[in-house]
């Protein structure tokens, strides 16, 4: 049985060992995945010791990504641009390829599952960390008419609107700024809901048949999307289903199958 995990501090609630498990009983595929709580001080020690000792592939969460895309030989594209690696794979020669299926996941949830299009459509993105860096390039090329980009450490959004302006018209912001704009889209990429805190946003930024999305998940609602609701979003939900369809993509980078991942999403709701 090929052995695979995902690393995080913490990691006790992570829901991607019941993801992957239910992705193996629906494939056929015979892999075991575990939950393994890592310190960032001993991350690379483990990832080694875990590849050497027969492990296939990892998943890498909060606050490992940086990490693991340094650990990587080597990188695909997406995961180049976005700085990040969520998904570590060996590769027949010995080798560890870094992948980052963040970005896509967020895609196929929103417009997949959710039916949205980017097309045209305004666009705010809050924070700047690596969660925001990930998920640029892919909502970028989905042709917003404008991405703005609002953190609360001001010259963190423009160095991200430097790396990215290439790709579309990316806009940095402090909060205060974001005054009398309105949005189609607002998507919470800081790492408030953790902390159960919201970023300080004013009332009005959302456009009348705007929708919102919490790239973290909760079992009860995030502060943000509850924010979201009450500003009268049409769709005001968490990252549940980025979630799924991240490791969908996670699990096919490792094992060649593509899952079907409504129901399983539908289930873990549940
Ligand atoms: P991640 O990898 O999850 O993105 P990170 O790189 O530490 O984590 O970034 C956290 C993001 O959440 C940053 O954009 C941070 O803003 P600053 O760059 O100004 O620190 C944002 N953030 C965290 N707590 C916040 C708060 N209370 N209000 C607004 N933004 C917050």
């Amino acid at each position: 049985m090929d052995r695979y995990a995902v690393l995080g501090f913490p990691i006790s609630h992570s829901m991607s060992p019941a993801i992957h498990q239910r992705f193996a009983e629906q494939t056929g595929e015979k892999i075991s995945y575990e939950a393994i709580e890592v310190h960032p001080d001993v991350f690379a020690n483990l990832a080694d010791y875990f590849f050497k000792t027969g492990g296939k592939g990892l998943n890498c969460t909060v606050p490992l990504k940086e990490l693991a895309f340094q650990k990587a030989d080597a990188l695909t594209e997406r995961a180049t641009i976005s700085g990040a690696v969520n998904t570590l794979k060996l590769m027949q020669d010995g080798s560890i390829l870094g992948d980052n299926t963040d970005g896509v996941g967020l895609i196929t949830d929103l417009c997949g599952n959710l039916g949205l299009t980017l097309k045209g459509k305004r666009v705010l993105v809050l924070g700047a960390g690596g969660a925001a860096r990930g998920i640029l390039e892919p909502l970028l090329r989905g042709e917003p008419s404008n991405l703005w980009l609002a953190n609360r450490t001001v010259p963190k959004a423009r160095a991200m609107e430097t790396l990215f302006s290439s790709l579309g018209d990316i806009h940095a912001s402090s909060y205060e700024a974001l005054m009398g704009e309105e949005f189609d889209l607002i998507i919470n990429a800081t790492s408030t809901s953790l902390t159960g805190d919201l970023p300080p946003l004013a009332s009005g930024l959302l456009s009348s048949k705007g929708v919102c999305y919490d790239l973290a998940y909760s079992k009860e609602p995030t502060a943000f999307v509850l924010w979201g609701e009450k500003q009268g979003a049409v769709l005001s939900t968490d990252g549940l289903g980025m979630l799924v369809e991240q490791a969908a993509h996670a699990f096919n980078l490792w094992r060649g199958v593509m899952p079907e991942t409504s129901a399983i999403r539908g289930g873990l709701r549940a």
